[in-house]
């Protein structure tokens, strides 16, 4: 990559939690900084940062300990035991870091820490560097946590209306998932999650991967309370937006190896004739939810690719093949990729954010099939907000049925109904073309603030 010759340039460490759904709008902002002549250290934990596969040279990878040996993920157990050992252990591990670094000449000027990583605050500023929150998520829910924080919605919650300026009058059910259920378990993570606003407005900088035509109202409320609250996103690579990089076709630093295969079978599908499918790096579905999956792709007589990782493949039904006449199920694929392909006519999703930034950059509408934490709201904007989405109706146990997926399927692919979520998905696409744009974008001009103040602390 071709970067600005500059004398100083000023060096980050960017800290992102271990998840692709984190280090993506992490490690693509950090291409946008290099571009700009910054210099970027990516730090994660060690477990993770062995199973990154095409993280770009110019970016050096470091790891810090999570207390995990050999499992990451999969020793922890659970979520919260994941999230919480990575609060023990990094703080240590983190100064380390930042001291092996400053013994090697190559100082660092300013920590981009993941916003579920809060302690990285106080170690930036024992060494007295910059230290800039970086929310992967939509600031819309992080903004209902905040409004938690203050104290604005008593949790446990009751069923009642909450309606927060100017976002949409939100139900209990459209609240991230762990204020649902409010078990021990989901409290704790509630409490941890809530935690990462416990010291942002120490913060030198807020930055949140979104973009201000997306939540407007909540955006100018937020950077009342917050003054250096930034948009910054959607953080996709380059050439499916701003074609600033060149051949920046991808994020890197993929945890799962692409089947490359899906994309000669969307070659051979005719144009708006495929239903794409994918439920992100980390949601696990039951063995019932994916065979009503399954049964609704195969009944609704469109062609399918579903994306079905390979700890998940034991839960395909039996009788379901994964290659026939109508359908192909693969363990991962480069999604950007297969959403701009012109074959792709929508996307069931579960509304991880990074999905749904990329289904709007893209253009894609898409039928939401929300799984958990702030899936739950993304999905609720999708459908209400941004009507770019139909929402799968779920039966008492929650699960989505075979008939219910295979009827919006064909609303979305046959009907009137679908033609109007493509228009909007369209509309979508060019505002946030208009956002990243260097002719005056809100993003644009956000990033370059950020990057301007990083050489005059550098200097
Ligand atoms: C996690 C959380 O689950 C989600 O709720 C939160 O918003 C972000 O962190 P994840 O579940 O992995 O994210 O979903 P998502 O945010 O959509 O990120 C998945 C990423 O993997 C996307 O960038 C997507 O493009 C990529 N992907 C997914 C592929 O490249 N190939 C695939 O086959 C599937």
């Amino acid at each position: 990559m071709e970067t600005k010759a500059i004398a100083t340039r000023p060096h980050c460490l960017v800290l992102s939690f271990p998840g692709q759904g984190h280090i993506n709008p992490m490690i693509q902002f950090s291409k946008l900084l290099v571009h700009e002549g910054v210099k970027i250290t990516l730090a994660t934990t060690c477990f993770y940062s062995k199973t990154l596969q095409n993280v770009p040279p110019y970016i050096s990878l470091e790891s810090i300990s999570d207390g995990f040996h050999n499992g990451g993920f999969g020793e922890a157990g659970t979520f919260k035991a994941y999230l919480g050992r990575f609060w023990q252990v990094g703080p240590p591990t983190l100064v380390d870091l930042i001291e092996k670094l400053a013994k090697l000449g190559n100082p660092i000027d300013c920590i981009i820490y993941d916003s579920v990583a809060p302690w990285a605050l106080d170690v930036a500023k024992r060494f007295g560097i910059v230290g800039a929150s970086y929310f992967t998520q939509n600031m819309a829910v992080n903004s209902i946590y905040y409004h938690v924080q203050l104290g604005k919605i008593k949790v446990p919650l009751i069923e009642s209306e909450i309606s927060l300026p100017s976002m949409p009058k939100l139900q209990l059910c459209d609240m991230p998932s762990f204020f649902h259920n409010c078990d021990d378990e989901d409290l704790a993570l509630l409490g941890l999650v809530v935690g990462q606003f416990s010291n942002v407005d120490k913060a030198d900088w807020v930055l949140c991967n979104s973009f201000y035509e997306l939540d407007k109202e909540v955006t100018d409320w937020t950077t009342k309370i917050w003054p250096k609250f930034r948009t910054i996103g959607p953080n996709i690579p380059s050439v499916f937006l701003d074609k600033r990089i060149k051949d920046d076709e991808d994020y890197g630093a993929a945890a799962f190896k692409s089947e490359e295969e899906c994309m000669e079978w969307l070659d051979n599908k005719p144009n708006g004739s495929v239903v794409y499918v994918s439920f992100g790096s980390l949601v696990p579905l039951d063995e019932e939810q994916m065979r009503e999956i399954a049964y609704g792709l195969r009944d609704s007589n469109h062609y399918f690719l579903w994306v079905v990782r390979t700890s998940e493949e034991i839960k395909l039904p039996k009788d379901f093949a994964k290659k026939s006449e109508k359908g192909l199920v693969v363990t991962w694929c480069s999604q950007l990729k297969v959403l701009s392909h012109q074959s792709v006519a929508c996307f069931v999703t579960h509304c991880g954010w990074n999905s749904t930034l990329e289904s709007l950059s893209l253009g894609v509408p898409t039928i939401v099939v929300p799984q958990w934490s702030d899936q739950i709201t993304n999905a609720k904007y999708m459908v209400d907000v941004w009507k770019v989405g139909i929402r799968v109706p779920i039966n008492e146990k929650k699960i989505v049925k075979s008939e219910a997926l295979r009827d919006c399927i064909k609303e979305m692919m046959e009907c009137e109904k679908g033609k109007d979520m493509k228009n909007n998905a369209m509309q979508w696409k060019s505002l946030v073309l208009k956002a990243v744009s260097d002719g005056g974008g809100s993003s644009y001009e956000n990033i370059m603030e950020f990057v301007n103040s990083l050489f005059t602390c550098s200097q």
